[in-house]
C-alpha cells in the first residue's frame, strides 16, 4: 500500500508550474549552451529540437499517463498497470531505474548548484567588476581547484534541498516559481540585449541556427537526444510521480505542449545570451561545463548595473536549480519511505546524505581525483554520461513502449481525447517514430 495520500494539483496552472519548475533548471541554462558549443552548433540544435518534438513530447505524455492511471509511485504504478493488463510485474523495473537515475543525477547536479551559489556570492563582492576574460577564467579555475570550496557549495545546496523536501513543502514553492521563473526569463532577455551590443550577435545566431551538417555524427545525435530527456526531466519517474497527482480533466497533450515550449524557449534564449559573449571575447566555444561561468560574469563585470544584475541572475539560477533538484530528490525519498520503516524526515536524510556522498566523489573529479577514471571518464563525466546518454533514454523508451504497445489502445486514445486523425498520428509517433528513433540513435552511436 502506498503511504502517499493522493491529493491532486489544485489546478492545471499549478501543475504546469510544478512540471516547468522541474524541467527548467541547470539543464537549460548551464548544460544546453555548453553542449551546443561542444557539438558544433546549429546541427546539434536542430537534432535536439527534433528529439524534443518526436521523442520528448510522446514520452512526456506517456509518463504522465502512466502516473495518472497508476495513482502511485513510479515503481508501483508500473507494476499495477502491468498486472491490470495481464503483463508481468517486472515492468516495475522502469520505475526503479528511474529512481536510480534521479539519485545519480542529483549527486552531480548539486555540485553545479554549488557553483551557482558561489557565483551569487562572488557577484556581491564585486569579483567580476572590470575583469577581462583571463581574470574571469582564473576565478573559475581557482574555484575548481579548491575542493574545500566546492564541498562547501555542494553541501549548502544539498542542505537546502534536504530541508525543503524533509518538510514536504515542495508544493509551497509554486507561488515562488510563478514569480521567479519569469524574472529569470527577463534577466536572460537583458543578457541577450547586452549580447546585441557586442557586435557579435549575428555570429551567435549563425552558430546556433545555420547548420553545418558536417558536424553531425552518431555521438552528437546521442548527446542531443540525451539532452532532450535531461531537460524535460524524462526517464526518471519524476513526470510519472507528478502525473499521479493530476486530475482526469487535464488535457495531457496540450499541457505537454505548454511545458515543452517554455523549456525550449529558455534553453534557446540562454544560448543567445551566451554565444555573443563567447565570440566577442574570443573565448573557446568548447569550454565545456564552465561555459556560462566564464561568459556571463564577463558581461556582468562590464555593464552598467552589472553587480546587481549578476547577483539577481545567479540567485535566480540557484532557485531554478533548486526546484529541479527537489524534484530529483522527491522520488528517491518516496521510495525509501515506502520500503523502510523510516519516517519522512528519516527517509529524506538517508536519501540526501547518500546523494551528498556521491556528489563529493563527483566534485573531487575537478581536482584531487582528476586522474581517477571509470571507462575513460572522470567521476563527474561518468555520472553525467551514464545517466543522460543511457539510463534516461532507455527508461523513457520502455515507458513509451509500455503505453503504446502494452496498454489498451482505445483507452489511451480516449484519455488523450484524440479524434480519428489525431489517433493515427499518435499511433504512428508513439508506436514507431519515438521508440525507433531512440533505438536508431543508440545503434548509430555505437
Ligand atoms: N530538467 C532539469 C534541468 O533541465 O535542469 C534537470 C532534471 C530535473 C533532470 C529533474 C531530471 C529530473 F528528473
Amino acid at each position: 500500500m502506498s503511504k502517499l495520500s493522493h491529493a491532486q494539483w489544485s489546478s492545471r496552472l499549478t501543475f504546469i508550474l510544478a512540471a516547468t519548475g522541474s524541467a527548467v533548471g541547470l539543464g537549460n541554462i548551464w548544460k544546453f549552451p555548453y553542449m551546443v558549443g561542444d557539438s558544433g552548433g546549429a546541427a546539434f540544435v536542430l537534432v535536439y529540437l527534433l528529439c524534443i518534438a518526436l521523442v520528448g513530447l510522446p514520452v512526456l505524455v506517456a509518463e504522465w499517463l502512466i502516473g495518472r492511471r497508476g495513482q502511485n509511485n513510479p515503481a508501483n504504478a508500473m507494476s499495477d498497470l502491468a498486472k491490470s493488463v495481464g503483463q508481468p510485474r517486472i515492468w516495475m523495473i522502469v520505475g526503479i531505474s528511474g529512481i536510480l537515475g534521479a539519485f545519480l543525477i542529483l549527486s552531480f547536479y548539486s555540485v553545479i548548484g554549488g557553483w551557482s551559489l558561489y557565483y551569487t556570492l562572488s557577484s556581491v563582492t564585486g569579483a567580476f567588476s572590470g575583469q577581462d576574460a583571463d581574470g574571469i577564467g582564473a576565478l573559475f579555475n581557482g574555484m575548481l581547484g579548491n575542493p574545500g570550496l566546492l564541498l562547501l557549495g555542494h553541501s549548502v545546496f544539498m542542505l537546502l534541498v534536504i530541508g525543503i523536501v524533509a518538510r514536504g513543502v515542495t508544493k509551497g514553492l509554486e507561488g515562488a516559481v510563478r514569480t521567479l521563473m519569469p524574472a529569470l526569463g527577463v534577466l536572460l532577455l537583458v543578457l541577450v540585449g547586452y549580447g546585441m551590443t557586442t557586435g557579435h550577435f549575428g555570429e551567435a545566431l549563425g552558430f546556433m541556427f545555420n547548420p553545418d551538417f558536417g558536424a553531425l555524427n552518431g555521438g552528437v545525435v546521442l548527446a542531443a537526444m540525451g539532452q532532450a530527456f535531461f531537460t524535460l526531466s524524462l526517464g526518471m519517474g519524476i513526470m510519472m510521480a507528478y502525473g499521479s497527482y493530476l486530475g482526469k480533466e487535464v488535457n495531457l497533450l496540450k499541457t505537454a505542449r505548454t511545458v515543452i515550449i517554455l523549456d525550449t524557449v529558455v534553453a534557446l534564449v540562454a544560448g543567445l545570451a551566451i554565444f555573443p559573449i563567447v565570440f566577442a571575447n574570443g573565448l573557446d566555444l568548447d569550454s565545456g561545463p564552465g561555459l556560462i561561468f566564464v561568459t556571463l560574469p564577463l558581461a556582468f563585470g562590464n555593464m552598467g548595473g552589472g553587480v546587481i544584475l549578476g547577483l539577481m541572475f545567479f540567485l535566480l539560477l540557484t532557485f531554478a536549480a533548486l526546484t529541479s533538484a527537489i524534484s530529483l530528490l522527491e522520488p528517491v525519498v518516496e521510495f525509501v519511505e515506502e520500503r523502510t520503516p523510516l519516517s519522512r524526515v528519516g527517509s529524506t536524510l538517508v536519501a540526501g546524505v547518500a546523494t551528498w556522498v556521491l556528489g563529493v566523489a563527483a566534485l573531487l573529479a575537478f581536482n584531487v581525483w582528476s586522474d581517477v577514471l571509470i571507462l575513460g571518464f572522470n567521476v563527474f563525466d561518468f555520472l553525467d554520461v551514464l545517466t543522460s546518454k543511457y539510463l534516461l533514454p532507455l527508461t523513457g523508451l520502455m515507458a513509451i513502449i509500455f503505453v503504446a504497445w502494452v496498454l489498451d489502445r482505445e483507452g489511451v486514445r480516449q484519455e488523450l481525447g484524440l479524434g480519428d486523425t489525431g489517433a493515427k498520428v499518435w499511433t504512428l509517433v508513439s508506436r514507431f517514430i519515438a521508440p525507433l528513433g531512440v533505438i536508431v540513435v543508440f545503434i548509430s552511436s555505437l
